[in-house]
Protein backbone atom coordinates (compact mmCIF):
# COMPACT_ATOMS: atom_id res chain seq x y z
CA UNK A 1 0.00 0.00 0.00
CA UNK A 2 1.62 3.56 -1.30
CA UNK A 3 2.63 5.68 1.96
CA UNK A 4 -0.16 9.16 2.30
CA UNK A 5 0.83 12.41 0.53
CA UNK A 6 2.18 14.67 3.30
CA UNK A 7 0.34 17.88 1.70
CA UNK A 8 0.37 20.05 5.12
CA UNK A 9 3.32 22.88 5.96
CA UNK A 10 4.41 21.88 9.32
CA UNK A 11 5.21 18.33 11.69
CA UNK A 12 2.01 19.69 14.10
CA UNK A 13 -0.50 20.07 11.08
CA UNK A 14 -3.21 17.98 11.14
CA UNK A 15 -3.85 16.23 8.49
CA UNK A 16 -7.10 17.42 6.04
CA UNK A 17 -9.95 14.93 5.43
CA UNK A 18 -13.66 15.71 4.57
CA UNK A 19 -16.94 14.97 2.98
CA UNK A 20 -17.89 16.17 -0.61
CA UNK A 21 -21.57 16.22 -1.56
CA UNK A 22 -24.53 18.59 -2.65
CA UNK A 23 -26.44 19.40 -0.40
CA UNK A 24 -23.64 18.31 2.33
CA UNK A 25 -24.71 20.46 5.19
CA UNK A 26 -26.76 18.04 7.12
CA UNK A 27 -23.98 15.81 7.24
CA UNK A 28 -22.14 14.05 10.96
CA UNK A 29 -19.20 12.79 8.79
CA UNK A 30 -17.39 15.69 10.56
CA UNK A 31 -18.60 14.79 14.14
CA UNK A 32 -17.97 10.57 13.38
CA UNK A 33 -14.83 11.38 12.32
CA UNK A 34 -13.84 13.76 15.24
CA UNK A 35 -14.54 10.93 17.27
CA UNK A 36 -12.68 8.63 15.55
CA UNK A 37 -9.47 11.03 15.30
CA UNK A 38 -9.72 11.03 19.49
CA UNK A 39 -10.10 7.48 20.21
CA UNK A 40 -7.53 6.45 17.99
CA UNK A 41 -5.29 9.61 18.51
CA UNK A 42 -4.56 10.89 14.93
CA UNK A 43 -4.02 14.63 14.19
CA UNK A 44 -6.68 15.46 11.87
CA UNK A 45 -8.78 17.66 10.39
CA UNK A 46 -12.72 16.94 8.52
CA UNK A 47 -14.57 19.25 7.10
CA UNK A 48 -17.39 19.46 4.75
CA UNK A 49 -17.18 20.58 1.06
CA UNK A 50 -20.26 21.53 -0.98
CA UNK A 51 -19.30 21.05 -4.23
CA UNK A 52 -22.37 20.79 -7.36
CA UNK A 53 -21.95 18.69 -10.15
CA UNK A 54 -20.54 20.81 -12.47
CA UNK A 55 -18.13 21.90 -10.58
CA UNK A 56 -17.26 18.64 -9.33
CA UNK A 57 -14.14 17.40 -10.99
CA UNK A 58 -12.06 20.65 -11.22
CA UNK A 59 -13.09 21.32 -7.20
CA UNK A 60 -11.52 17.55 -6.41
CA UNK A 61 -8.59 17.73 -8.24
CA UNK A 62 -7.95 20.73 -6.00
CA UNK A 63 -8.67 20.12 -2.85
CA UNK A 64 -6.47 16.85 -3.47
CA UNK A 65 -3.36 19.11 -4.99
CA UNK A 66 -3.94 21.83 -2.03
CA UNK A 67 -3.29 18.96 0.44
CA UNK A 68 -6.58 16.85 1.13
CA UNK A 69 -5.70 13.20 2.11
CA UNK A 70 -8.62 11.63 1.58
CA UNK A 71 -12.75 12.36 1.07
CA UNK A 72 -15.85 10.75 1.74
CA UNK A 73 -17.95 11.22 -1.42
CA UNK A 74 -21.87 11.56 -0.73
CA UNK A 75 -24.92 12.02 -2.88
CA UNK A 76 -25.06 13.07 -6.10
CA UNK A 77 -21.26 12.59 -6.51
CA UNK A 78 -20.54 8.44 -6.12
CA UNK A 79 -20.63 8.01 -9.65
CA UNK A 80 -18.69 10.57 -10.84
CA UNK A 81 -16.10 10.09 -7.80
CA UNK A 82 -15.42 6.34 -10.00
CA UNK A 83 -14.95 8.46 -12.77
CA UNK A 84 -12.51 10.51 -11.69
CA UNK A 85 -10.28 8.23 -9.74
CA UNK A 86 -7.44 6.30 -11.80
CA UNK A 87 -7.86 2.98 -9.60
CA UNK A 88 -10.59 1.71 -8.38
CA UNK A 89 -10.69 -1.13 -5.24
CA UNK A 90 -12.66 -4.14 -6.55
CA UNK A 91 -15.26 -3.67 -4.88
CA UNK A 92 -15.34 0.03 -5.67
CA UNK A 93 -14.91 -1.32 -9.80
CA UNK A 94 -17.65 -3.86 -8.95
CA UNK A 95 -20.11 -0.85 -7.92
CA UNK A 96 -18.62 1.65 -10.10
CA UNK A 97 -19.71 3.97 -7.27
CA UNK A 98 -17.20 5.60 -5.26
CA UNK A 99 -17.85 6.96 -1.71
CA UNK A 100 -14.15 6.93 -0.32
CA UNK A 101 -11.19 8.43 -2.02
CA UNK A 102 -7.63 8.20 -0.28
CA UNK A 103 -4.94 10.35 -1.97
CA UNK A 104 -1.47 8.59 -2.12
CA UNK A 105 2.77 9.94 -2.25
CA UNK A 106 2.76 8.60 -6.01
CA UNK A 107 -0.78 10.96 -6.70
CA UNK A 108 -2.84 8.31 -7.09
CA UNK A 109 -5.88 8.93 -6.50
CA UNK A 110 -7.73 5.61 -5.11
CA UNK A 111 -11.59 5.22 -5.00
CA UNK A 112 -13.11 2.67 -2.43
CA UNK A 113 -16.65 1.67 -1.85
CA UNK A 114 -17.54 1.13 1.96
CA UNK A 115 -21.11 1.73 1.72
CA UNK A 116 -21.80 -2.08 1.63
CA UNK A 117 -19.92 -3.04 4.23
CA UNK A 118 -21.35 -0.25 6.20
CA UNK A 119 -25.20 -1.38 5.51
CA UNK A 120 -24.03 -4.89 6.43
CA UNK A 121 -22.37 -4.44 9.30
CA UNK A 122 -25.04 -2.53 10.85
CA UNK A 123 -27.64 -4.63 9.75
CA UNK A 124 -25.44 -8.15 10.71
CA UNK A 125 -23.45 -6.96 14.17
CA UNK A 126 -25.23 -3.88 15.51
CA UNK A 127 -29.00 -5.26 14.47
CA UNK A 128 -28.04 -9.15 14.97
CA UNK A 129 -30.13 -10.10 11.61
CA UNK A 130 -29.55 -13.09 9.38
CA UNK A 131 -29.36 -12.26 6.08
CA UNK A 132 -29.80 -15.76 4.53
CA UNK A 133 -32.49 -16.58 2.46
CA UNK A 134 -33.98 -13.48 3.09
CA UNK A 135 -36.44 -11.80 0.68
CA UNK A 136 -35.13 -7.94 0.16
CA UNK A 137 -36.58 -4.76 -1.48
CA UNK A 138 -34.57 -1.97 -1.98
CA UNK A 139 -35.62 1.20 -2.84
CA UNK A 140 -33.78 3.48 -5.54
CA UNK A 141 -31.01 2.69 -8.03
CA UNK A 142 -28.81 5.32 -7.84
CA UNK A 143 -25.21 5.68 -6.75
CA UNK A 144 -26.37 4.43 -2.89
CA UNK A 145 -27.83 1.12 -4.23
CA UNK A 146 -24.89 -0.17 -6.60
CA UNK A 147 -22.87 0.36 -3.16
CA UNK A 148 -24.53 -2.31 -1.48
CA UNK A 149 -25.47 -4.41 -3.94
CA UNK A 150 -22.43 -6.64 -4.03
CA UNK A 151 -22.06 -7.40 -0.38
CA UNK A 152 -25.93 -8.02 -0.02
CA UNK A 153 -25.97 -10.76 -2.62
CA UNK A 154 -22.80 -12.35 -1.15
CA UNK A 155 -24.95 -13.25 1.80
CA UNK A 156 -26.92 -15.52 -0.30
CA UNK A 157 -30.73 -13.64 -0.11
CA UNK A 158 -33.38 -15.46 -1.86
CA UNK A 159 -34.18 -13.08 -3.89
CA UNK A 160 -33.59 -8.86 -3.75
CA UNK A 161 -35.90 -6.80 -5.96
CA UNK A 162 -35.01 -2.98 -7.15
CA UNK A 163 -37.73 -0.74 -7.50
CA UNK A 164 -37.30 2.88 -8.97
CA UNK A 165 -39.46 6.06 -9.68
CA UNK A 166 -37.51 5.66 -13.38
CA UNK A 167 -37.96 2.13 -13.49
CA UNK A 168 -35.23 1.56 -16.60
CA UNK A 169 -32.98 2.28 -14.26
CA UNK A 170 -33.63 -0.51 -11.88
CA UNK A 171 -33.47 -2.99 -14.74
CA UNK A 172 -30.09 -1.65 -15.52
CA UNK A 173 -28.81 -2.29 -12.43
CA UNK A 174 -30.16 -5.47 -11.75
CA UNK A 175 -28.65 -6.67 -14.77
CA UNK A 176 -25.29 -5.28 -14.15
CA UNK A 177 -25.77 -7.32 -10.28
CA UNK A 178 -27.21 -10.56 -12.38
CA UNK A 179 -24.39 -12.71 -11.98
CA UNK A 180 -24.35 -12.49 -7.97
CA UNK A 181 -27.72 -13.51 -7.65
CA UNK A 182 -31.40 -13.78 -7.57
CA UNK A 183 -31.81 -10.21 -8.80
CA UNK A 184 -34.67 -8.13 -10.87
CA UNK A 185 -35.70 -4.45 -11.34
CA UNK A 186 -39.03 -2.84 -11.61
CA UNK A 187 -40.75 -0.01 -10.97
CA UNK A 188 -42.93 1.11 -7.45
CA UNK A 189 -46.43 0.19 -9.38
CA UNK A 190 -44.92 -3.39 -10.32
CA UNK A 191 -44.50 -4.35 -6.12
CA UNK A 192 -47.26 -6.10 -4.39
CA UNK A 193 -48.80 -9.13 -3.66
CA UNK A 194 -46.32 -10.16 -1.41
CA UNK A 195 -44.09 -9.12 1.82
CA UNK A 196 -39.93 -8.94 2.26
CA UNK A 197 -38.46 -9.95 5.17
CA UNK A 198 -36.04 -6.33 4.09
CA UNK A 199 -36.81 -2.94 2.92
CA UNK A 200 -34.62 -0.56 2.63
CA UNK A 201 -35.23 3.18 0.97
CA UNK A 202 -32.12 4.09 -0.63
CA UNK A 203 -33.69 6.77 -2.69
CA UNK A 204 -32.89 10.37 -1.77
CA UNK A 205 -36.40 11.00 -1.54
CA UNK A 206 -36.54 11.63 2.12
CA UNK A 207 -34.14 14.56 1.58
CA UNK A 208 -37.07 16.48 -0.24
CA UNK A 209 -39.69 15.25 3.12
CA UNK A 210 -40.96 13.36 0.39
CA UNK A 211 -41.75 9.02 -0.14
CA UNK A 212 -41.91 6.85 -2.70
CA UNK A 213 -45.78 5.92 -3.74
CA UNK A 214 -45.39 2.46 -2.25
CA UNK A 215 -48.78 -0.21 -2.92
CA UNK A 216 -49.87 -1.85 0.41
CA UNK A 217 -49.40 -5.24 1.06
CA UNK A 218 -45.40 -5.15 1.23
CA UNK A 219 -44.89 -4.80 4.77
CA UNK A 220 -45.56 -8.41 6.92
CA UNK A 221 -45.61 -8.29 10.70
CA UNK A 222 -41.70 -9.84 10.79
CA UNK A 223 -40.80 -6.82 8.14
CA UNK A 224 -37.72 -4.64 9.10
CA UNK A 225 -37.50 -1.53 7.11
CA UNK A 226 -33.77 0.37 7.05
CA UNK A 227 -33.91 4.31 5.79
CA UNK A 228 -30.34 4.85 4.37
CA UNK A 229 -31.13 7.69 5.11
CA UNK A 230 -31.01 9.43 9.26
CA UNK A 231 -32.14 12.44 10.62
CA UNK A 232 -34.20 13.51 13.85
CA UNK A 233 -37.26 11.86 14.76
CA UNK A 234 -39.16 10.12 12.12
CA UNK A 235 -38.41 10.11 8.15
CA UNK A 236 -41.28 9.95 5.76
CA UNK A 237 -40.06 6.00 5.46
CA UNK A 238 -40.11 5.15 8.88
CA UNK A 239 -43.62 6.57 9.52
CA UNK A 240 -44.80 4.66 7.07
CA UNK A 241 -43.18 1.48 8.15
CA UNK A 242 -44.99 1.85 11.16
CA UNK A 243 -48.25 2.95 9.47
CA UNK A 244 -47.85 -0.87 7.62
CA UNK A 245 -46.83 -2.65 10.92
CA UNK A 246 -43.52 -3.23 10.21
CA UNK A 247 -41.90 -5.15 12.97
CA UNK A 248 -38.65 -2.97 12.84
CA UNK A 249 -38.19 1.01 11.45
CA UNK A 250 -34.76 2.02 11.57
CA UNK A 251 -32.86 5.07 10.28
CA UNK A 252 -29.34 5.04 8.53
CA UNK A 253 -26.82 5.66 11.45
CA UNK A 254 -25.38 2.58 12.23
CA UNK A 255 -24.31 2.26 8.46
CA UNK A 256 -23.39 6.14 8.21
CA UNK A 257 -20.81 5.23 11.12
CA UNK A 258 -19.91 1.68 10.13
CA UNK A 259 -19.09 2.55 6.29
CA UNK A 260 -17.09 5.97 8.14
CA UNK A 261 -15.33 3.54 10.28
CA UNK A 262 -14.12 1.29 6.77
CA UNK A 263 -12.69 4.96 5.29
CA UNK A 264 -10.93 5.50 8.33
CA UNK A 265 -9.50 2.39 7.56
CA UNK A 266 -8.27 2.73 4.25
CA UNK A 267 -6.56 6.57 5.12
CA UNK A 268 -5.27 5.95 8.29
CA UNK A 269 -4.50 1.65 8.56
CA UNK A 270 -6.58 1.38 11.63
CA UNK A 271 -10.37 1.15 12.61
CA UNK A 272 -11.77 2.79 14.84
CA UNK A 273 -14.48 1.50 17.72
CA UNK A 274 -18.17 2.46 16.61
CA UNK A 275 -20.07 1.56 19.92
CA UNK A 276 -18.84 4.89 21.50
CA UNK A 277 -20.08 7.24 18.45
CA UNK A 278 -23.25 4.99 17.81
CA UNK A 279 -23.98 5.81 21.80
CA UNK A 280 -23.23 9.20 21.34
CA UNK A 281 -25.29 9.84 17.83
CA UNK A 282 -27.80 7.83 20.10
CA UNK A 283 -27.96 10.88 22.74
CA UNK A 284 -27.99 13.62 20.03
CA UNK A 285 -29.55 12.59 17.32
P1 LIG B 1 -27.55 8.34 -4.15
O1 LIG B 1 -26.08 8.49 -4.34
O2 LIG B 1 -28.00 8.71 -2.75
O3 LIG B 1 -28.09 7.02 -4.57
P2 LIG B 1 -28.58 9.41 -6.61
O4 LIG B 1 -27.57 8.63 -7.36
O5 LIG B 1 -28.84 10.84 -6.99
O6 LIG B 1 -28.21 9.48 -5.07
O7 LIG B 1 -29.96 8.56 -6.62
C1 LIG B 1 -31.12 9.03 -6.01
C2 LIG B 1 -32.21 7.95 -6.06
O8 LIG B 1 -33.37 8.44 -5.36
C3 LIG B 1 -32.67 7.57 -7.45
O9 LIG B 1 -33.04 6.20 -7.44
C4 LIG B 1 -33.91 8.46 -7.64
O10 LIG B 1 -34.85 7.96 -8.57
P3 LIG B 1 -34.66 8.24 -10.17
O11 LIG B 1 -33.65 7.25 -10.63
O12 LIG B 1 -36.01 7.99 -10.74
O13 LIG B 1 -34.22 9.66 -10.30
C5 LIG B 1 -34.49 8.40 -6.25
N1 LIG B 1 -35.38 9.54 -5.93
C6 LIG B 1 -35.03 10.83 -5.75
N2 LIG B 1 -36.09 11.58 -5.40
C7 LIG B 1 -37.17 10.73 -5.37
C8 LIG B 1 -38.57 10.88 -5.07
N3 LIG B 1 -39.07 12.07 -4.73
N4 LIG B 1 -39.35 9.78 -5.12
C9 LIG B 1 -38.84 8.57 -5.45
N5 LIG B 1 -37.54 8.36 -5.75
C10 LIG B 1 -36.70 9.43 -5.70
Amino acid sequence: MPTYQSGVAGADAPDQYGVAGHPVSHSWSPFIHGMFAKSTAQNLIYRLFDITPEDFRRDILKLFTGGVRGLNVTLPHKQAAAELVNELTPRAARAQAVNTIAFFEDTTLLGDNTDGLGLTADLERNMKLDLADKRVLILGAGGAVRGVLGPLLERELREVVIANRTPAKAQKLAAEFADLGAIRGCGFSELGGSTYDLIVNATSASLQGDMPALPDGLVGEATVCYDMAYGRGQTPFTAWAESQGAARACKGWGMLVEQAAESFLLWRGIRPPTQPVLDALARHA
